[in-house]
């Protein structure tokens, strides 16, 4: 049963901005194929694909036109079967993207029940009695079709949210409980779709806003009850395959819905905010930072319920970064990167790693929206592999690009990084290498908490017979710890080991084996 979660490390891909292989200034299916080698030999076992369904494009793919069709931009699905093929081969595995929220408003379905007449879909989104039913506690359009109701969005405007009933009813001329027949026909809707892809053979599902199907479901319990009907179709004809969700609430999506990983989000005053991302202004408290003075037990106040109710059944999710949050360097320097590669590589949890933060590419705060980004955008730029034209991203020209490369000076590339000691690339390269060779840091080993005081650094914890030790801020810091002989397997920056003492220098990180 899905066993080789235990073992994975994934990259994360945004197929527009990887490899463009037909010069159309687009990165498409053949590019990631083309790729695989290089991820597999980063130490990556698996990908996740941001959407690759046929689209409009208002929002960057998550606005789905039909979910079992290739976007043509990307290829064909004789390109897809093919990127598949050859990832098995290669004994990789792949996640496509679910969005069961909602659909685009160009969706077949949403044309369907836009139509004054009824119809098989009228019930598929959620509608309004009359055009002059509108409460303002939804998020509804209002006076856009031809059918006298108002409908309701899950995102975007261009993106209606499916029916999956409502937990309370308040309004029940128009809206249907969870247990209604036409929420059902919904989940089932669902679940033709997610057998199209795992009958081609895909590893599993990342799940978008999985906690927004059933609406007034604040302690998401009627959503619980669907991904467990979910999680029991994968049981029982697709065992192998995995379900991830995007919630960040790991009682309630791995617990309660039956996910096998839950990702930890950038969510304000959140412990992966404490950690990385709590930056206000010129003031940055995230215990990684650059001059940090951040406070650990922040994280681990969060961080430790979760985890502790969690383990026996899932996996909490740390990434790099996603397409979602900007890049870490809006945030730190390449050696606090650095630092913090080497904790999410040894904290128990299925790490991800988002393209090109393996050579820290910068975040853009100088570029136009595209596709729905918005500030987004910085972090969906063409994927830096080399000194030759857009950095080995595409042949087109330079106004024909997805998004503009970095062109600045000291633009990381892979090319440049690759085979360099001490750059972010090789220091990752080898923190995964080291995880997967070393079954006590595998997913879901024992993770122990040895050193965390309030406000002080460094963090230090017990993964079996590893000791993690990791200190970002500028000051070195002594601990009471007996190493008793323990050999040195990874190191940033400075240490002193003594015989009941472990110093560890500012900007630094230390890995014993006993
Ligand atoms: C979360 C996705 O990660 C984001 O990119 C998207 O815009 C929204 N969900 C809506 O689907």
């Amino acid at each position: 049963m899905t066993d080789w979660l235990r073992n994975s490390v994934f990259y994360q891909i945004y197929p527009q901005s990887f490899l463009d292989t037909n010069a159309d200034g687009i990165g498409d299916l053949p590019g990631v194929t083309a790729k695989l080698d290089y991820i597999k030999d980063l130490g990556c076992n698996a990908i996740w694909l941001n959407p690759i369904y046929d689209s409009p494009f208002l929002d960057a793919g998550y606005d789905v036109r039909d979910y079992k069709k290739i976007a043509p931009r990307y290829g064909t699905m004789g390109d897809f079967e093919h990127l598949l093929a050859e990832m098995h081969k290669r004994d990789m595995k792949l996640l496509m993207d679910l969005v069961p929220g909602h659909t685009s408003d160009t969706h077949e379905w949403f044309q369907a029940a836009k139509k004054a007449e009824r119809n098989e879909f009228s019930d598929r989104y959620i509608f309004t009695e009359c055009v002059w039913d509108a409460p303002s506690e939804y998020r509804l359009m209002c006076g856009l079709c031809e059918r006298d109701g108002n409908y309701m969005v899950n995102y975007f405007s261009s993106q209606p949210a499916l029916n999956y009933g409502f937990y309370h009813v308040k309004y029940p001329e128009w809206q249907k409980s969870a247990d209604s027949p036409e929420a059902w026909a919904t989940v089932e809707a669902l679940k033709d779709i997610m057998r199209f892809w795992l009958n081609k053979g895909i590893d599993g599902f990342r799940v978008d806003m999985a906690d927004s199907l059933v609406k007034n479901d604040d302690e998401k319990i009627a959503t619980a009850n669907i991904w467990r009907s979910v999680r029991q179709m994968m049981d029982e004809c697709y065992p192998d395959a995995v379900l991830i969700s995007e919630w960040s609430d790991p009682l309630r999506s791995i617990v309660n819905s039956g996910f096998h990983a839950d990702f930890y989000l950038d969510h304000q005053n959140n412990g992966y905010n404490y950690l990385f991302r709590c930056k206000s202004g010129d003031d940055n408290r995230s215990f990684f930072a650059d001059n940090a003075h951040g406070d650990i037990e922040e994280f681990l106040a969060d961080y430790i319920p979760g985890y502790t109710c969690s383990k026996d059944h899932g996996y909490i999710c740390f990434m790099t970064n996603n397409h979602d949050m900007p890049r870490a360097p809006f945030y730190m320097s390449d050696d606090i990167i650095k630092l913090s590669h080497a904790f999410m590589m040894t904290m128990p949890g299925v790490p991800f790693v988002y393209y090109g933060d393996e050579i820290a590419m910068r975040y853009r705060t100088d570029l136009v929206s595209k596709e729905g980004g918005y500030s987004r955008t910085g972090s969906r730029t063409p994927m830096q592999w080399n000194f030759e034209k857009n950095h080995g991203f595409s042949d087109a020209d330079e106004e024909m690009l997805y998004l503009p490369v970095d062109n600045c000076e000291n633009a990381p590339t892979v090319e440049g990084q690759k085979g360099q000691d001490g750059s972010v690339y090789e220091n990752l390269r080898s923190l995964i290498y080291i995880r997967k060779e070393n079954p006590e840091l595998s997913n879901d080993s024992e993770f122990e908490i040895v050193y965390a005081r309030h406000n002080e650094y460094p963090f230090v914890y017990r993964r079996g017979s590893f000791t993690a030790f990791v200190n970002p801020s500028n000051d070195t810091k002594e601990v009471d710890y007996a190493a008793n002989g323990a050999l040195v397997q990874y190191s940033i920056g400075g240490y002193d080991i003594g015989e009941n003492t472990v110093t560890i220098h500012g900007r630094s990180f230390l890995l014993l084996k006993h």
